[in-house]
């Protein structure tokens, strides 16, 4: 089975409400003549936002909406929190798990990602569970002990069909929001490991071969193609190209001709 390419734009705490909706009009006005089957959009506007872009997309096929982060519980006296059963009640698709953002800004850990995951399966969400390495553990030669014990503790309790609706992103950490991409050989060898340790854990290679795995990390349309292009890189998760229409689109483009060449 060929696997589809993917873009999402995570907006993070970013745009005034006018200018998320100037963000979405202008996505629209061209993404239709981009996407299909085999090549689709995801949108992560902030909570207030979610609603609002979820309606506007909610007829227009191949590109899905999220929310950037959300508690593990259903419903109670979390203040200030939103629950996947929330995000699928007001029509959102898939919610971003464990960005590194969060992981650090917020100090949240693999277990509790974990039942994050669970929280958002649960209510028919696909989770985007992010992983990715600091600067000095890549530099110690422990990025794959690091990328093999957040897909451990975060992912690996998950079924066979659990884990198969959910997407993987790959952000290394010291490449977000700095200008630094990975480059697409070494994006390519982490995407590669990430496929041999699922084959490992689940003894299943179908299962290890037909995943979603996005790269995450200064990507820009300069630098899209050569990375969409590679056999184990789906995609993208993109923060800071995917607040201006012209730049996201410039990498939707990137990606929908990729996966229409095959
Ligand atoms: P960036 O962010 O594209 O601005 O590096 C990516 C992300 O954090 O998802």
């Amino acid at each position: 089975m060929k696997r589809k390419k993917i873009v999402a734009g995570n907006w993070k705490m970013n745009l005034s409400y006018p200018e998320s909706e100037t963000l979405t009009k202008g996505i629209l006005a061209e993404v239709s003549q981009w996407t299909n089957d085999q090549c689709e959009v995801m949108l992560f506007p902030p909570a207030l936002y979610v609603t609002s872009v979820a309606h506007q997309c909610v007829s227009v096929p191949h590109v899905y909406v999220g929310g950037q982060n959300m508690h593990t519980q259903t419903q109670g006296a979390y203040t200030g929190e939103i629950s996947a059963m929330m995000l699928a009640s007001i029509g959102a698709d898939a919610v971003l798990v464990g960005h590194s953002e969060r992981r650090m800004l917020f100090h949240e850990t693999n277990d509790f990602l974990a039942q994050k995951v669970n929280a958002a399966l649960q209510h028919n969400l696909t989770p985007v569970y992010c992983i990715g390495e600091t600067l000095t553990e890549r530099e110690s030669e422990k990025t794959f002990h690091v990328l093999e014990q957040q897909l451990q503790e975060g992912l690996y309790h998950l079924s066979e069909t659990q884990l198969a609706n959910t997407i993987i992103a790959y952000e290394p950490v010291w490449a977000i929001g700095t200008g630094k991409t990975a480059t697409p050989e070494q994006a390519q060898e982490v995407h590669a490991f990430i496929r041999k340790s699922i084959q490992k854990q689940y003894q299943n290679a179908d299962l290890a071969q037909n995943i979603i795995l996005l790269y995450g990390g200064s990507v820009k349309p300069d630098n899209a193609e050569a990375l969409f292009n590679q056999p184990d890189i789906d995609g993208g998760l993109i923060g800071g190209a995917s607040l201006k229409a012209e730049d996201f689109m410039a990498l939707v483009r990137a990606a929908c001709q990729i996966a229409q060449k095959g």
